[in-house]
């Protein structure tokens, strides 16, 4: 009973980074983004990645469908209500995969019942069998929620689950909607439900627990231990309010922690920290420093106890490696006199598999870099490459920037950029520098957009760390987060609002139907 290919003790883990995780308010991401996310959960070894909410958006669809051509290992799924339309839309985007799975959920808690969906119980029970039913018309792997299952009656949800299987769904998740469990409680729903549903052996049950209470991965691991066998899970735990259970949190407590809580994964953990970066530059959701697994002091140690504890034997104060989760002491040490050769293999050990043209660009600006900054770290070729590789195509370059600043005032900014291949330069004045730059760019392409946010952080330590700068901009209820960086933060932060303009400029060109959210 649950158990996957009868290997008793294994765990599917299903990403919805690119669902759930994405539905988060600032959270958008480009379909180039989320290409380059589901190829890296690809590489891990995540079983099952949901892609997106095909009826949500020709946006969403669009994201669904090239995932489904691009990724050939895991499963691709893709969300529907239990409407018809929708599961027809998600069927459609998920042609191309070679491994499709469609989920359909419903609410079942009476509060959901009565006041979103406005039905009564009996038209649920049967929207469950009728949806259930369809979806399986497109595929035989279905999974079925009921959302906000955790404050669903029980009996009621026995019953419905019991229904979703005898319409053929393969996967039961039950999802902690809005992060009300708690972990004994939530282990009892799931063991409950194993116990009382005759049927519950023909699906797998898996967990969807949401973060509202700082409890989702401990309600998560309380779901395995009672017999879920898949937990939905989202990198840096992305995700609406307070987000969703940490994928790196649950695998590496399963790994870490074999004597307690013996299961398996099939991620492979050193490409954690690499998921981490990609998710958190891609969103500007910058990860807290004292984050478990993924946080930049997760494995510093600073205070001389610890320090010297470390010294006389690493396993005083780290109950996992660095290398365990993807942070290796770098064997290449780069500077400006090394080589374009070297350079790519560095590319190689940071995990990109750049073409030719991306990498000498890289390499261009890694010379530039070398130049002006004496140590390059890891983690500078990283934002300095991704920096690159979002910039490709985008119709508005910058060109240059020139500021005068200080106390004495105005603040003005000369800036110049390329837009669809034509130079313009104008100088304004703002409220300081940043102020300055931001309406030059305006100035040379306006827009009604609004700044939501605006963040500076530095890549390294030192005075002379290059400066990661995320802007987020929204127009019309849209959002989209640009990023820059530079050894110049003015520099950096103009590269970032253009990057975001370029972004709302791709948004702008596909319609929409009207946002939804599960
Ligand atoms: O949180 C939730 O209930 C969901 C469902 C769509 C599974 O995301
Ligand atoms: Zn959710």
């Amino acid at each position: 009973m649950n158990t996957i290919n009868n290997v008793p003790n294994q765990i599917f883990i299903f990403d919805t980074t690119l669902r759930d995780g994405e539905q988060s308010p600032g959270a958008s991401m480009n379909l180039e983004e989320k290409l380059g996310i589901a190829e890296l959960l690809e590489e891990m070894g995540v079983d099952v990645i949901e892609a997106g909410f095909p009826i949500a958006s020709n946006g969403d669809f669009e994201a669904v469908n090239e995932v489904a051509r691009i990724v050939k290992e895991s499963v691709i799924c893709g969300l529907a209500r239990s409407a018809r339309g929708d599961i027809e839309r998600a069927a459609d985007a998920l042609k191309p995969a070679r491994r499709s799975r469609i989920h359909t959920f419903i609410s079942t808690s009476p509060l959901h019942m009565k006041y979103k969906l406005r039905m009564e119980p009996e038209e649920v029970f049967q929207a469950v069998i009728d949806s259930v039913s369809y979806a399986r018309n497109f595929t035989d792997d279905v999974e079925w929620s009921p959302e906000d299952g955790s404050r669903t009656d029980f009996d009621f949800l026995c019953r419905t689950v019991e229904a979703a299987i005898k319409a053929g769904a393969t996967t039961i998740n039950i999802p902690d909607t809005v992060g009300y469990s708690v972990p004994k409680e939530f282990g009892a729903l799931i063991s409950g439900l194993i116990d009382r549903v005759p049927n519950i052996d023909k699906a797998i049950v898996s967990t969807h627990c949401h973060n509202d209470l700082g409890l989702a991965v401990a309600n998560s691991l309380a779901g395995i231990v009672s017999g879920a066998r898949q937990v939905e899970c989202t990198i840096n735990g992305l995700g609406e309010r307070a987000g969703n259970a940490a994928l790196e949190e649950i695998v590496m407590a399963l790994r870490t922690r074999q004597d307690k809580i013996p299961y398996i994964t099939n991620i492979d953990t050193t490409c954690i920290t690499r998921a981490s970066r990609m998710v958190s530059s891609v969103t500007g959701f910058a990860v807290q420093p004292n984050k478990a697994i993924v946080g930049a002091n997760a494995f510093a140690h600073e205070s001389g106890i610890h320090q010297d504890g470390m010294l006389k034997h690493a396993e005083t104060y780290e109950i996992m490696t660095p290398e365990s989760v993807g942070l290796s002491q770098s064997k290449l040490i780069m500077g400006k006199h090394s080589g374009r050769h070297a350079f790519r293999v560095k590319l190689e050990e940071l995990g990109y598999n750049l073409g030719d043209n991306a990498v000498q660009e890289a390499f261009r600006r890694f010379k530039e870099l070398a130049d002006k900054k004496k140590d390059v770290y890891d983690e500078d070729i990283v934002a300095l490459v991704d920096d690159e590789v979002q910039r490709n195509n985008d119709a508005i370059q910058f060109g240059s920037l020139r500021v005068v600043c200080g106390s004495e005032g105005p603040q003005t900014a000369t800036l110049s950029l390329l837009v669809d291949g034509l130079s313009y330069e104008v100088t304004s004045d703002g409220d300081g520098p940043v102020d300055a730059t931001f309406n030059a760019i305006k100035e040379i392409v306006p827009h009604f957009a609004n700044l939501q946010l605006y963040q500076v952080h530095a890549v390294t330590e030192g005075t002379d760390a290059q400066a990661e700068v995320s802007v987020r901009l929204e127009e019309k209820g849209k959002t989209v987060t640009g990023r820059g960086t530079d050894t110049d933060t003015l520099v950096a932060s103009a590269r970032a609002y253009v990057n975001a303009l370029n972004k709302l400029v791709e948004k702008r060109n596909k319609t929409a139907p009207g946002a939804i959210s599960a």
